[in-house]
């Protein structure tokens, strides 16, 4: 009994000894050089976050921008046209693209929008609001 003790008390002390000779890296400063570096996060702003997410959606999921381009016409009203009517009516684009509110725009091809309502009102809040904040930003 007392030898295995002993023998565990010797493998405790190599263990603790090789330990202490595993020598790290040290810079100039005699600072460890292969800590873990520290992540930088990106602290984008939420509403930087939000937009991004918004032109995402615009290009992607949403296929918004087949049919509304920035500063002209093209099938739909451009961005620019609808950024400023909403914001004249204090309306909602998040509201309108969740077949909340009336056609502001041009109400004659209301039909064709709205076919995109299957994909909007699939949408989450966020998501739909993130298109709201994007198409407002071309004011
Ligand atoms: C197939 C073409 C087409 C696509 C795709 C499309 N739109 Fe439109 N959109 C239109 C047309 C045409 C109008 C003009 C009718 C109207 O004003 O409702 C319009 C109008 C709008 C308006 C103004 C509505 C108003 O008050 O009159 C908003 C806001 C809008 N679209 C957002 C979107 C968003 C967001 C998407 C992507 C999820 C999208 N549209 C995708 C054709 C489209």
């Amino acid at each position: 009994m007392k030898t295995i003790l002993k023998s565990l008390a010797v493998i405790a002390l190599a263990f603790s000894l090789t330990n202490c000779g595993e020598k790290k890296e040290t810079d100039a400063m005699g600072n460890p050089t292969d800590a873990t570096p520290e992540v930088v996060v990106e602290t984008e702003n939420a509403e930087d976050a939000q937009l991004a997410l918004g032109a995402e959606l615009f290009k992607g999921k949403g296929t918004c921008i087949a049919c509304h381009k920035a500063a002209e016409k093209t099938v739909g009203p451009s961005m620019k046209e609808i950024a400023t009517i909403y914001k004249e009516k204090g309306a909602s684009i998040a509201k309108f693209i969740n077949e909340e509110g009336e056609p502001l725009v041009d109400a004659a091809q209301y039909e064709v929008m709205k076919a995109n309502f299957v994909i909007t009102k699939a949408m989450t809040q966020e998501e739909r609001d993130a298109l709201d904040a994007y198409m407002m930003s071309f004011q």
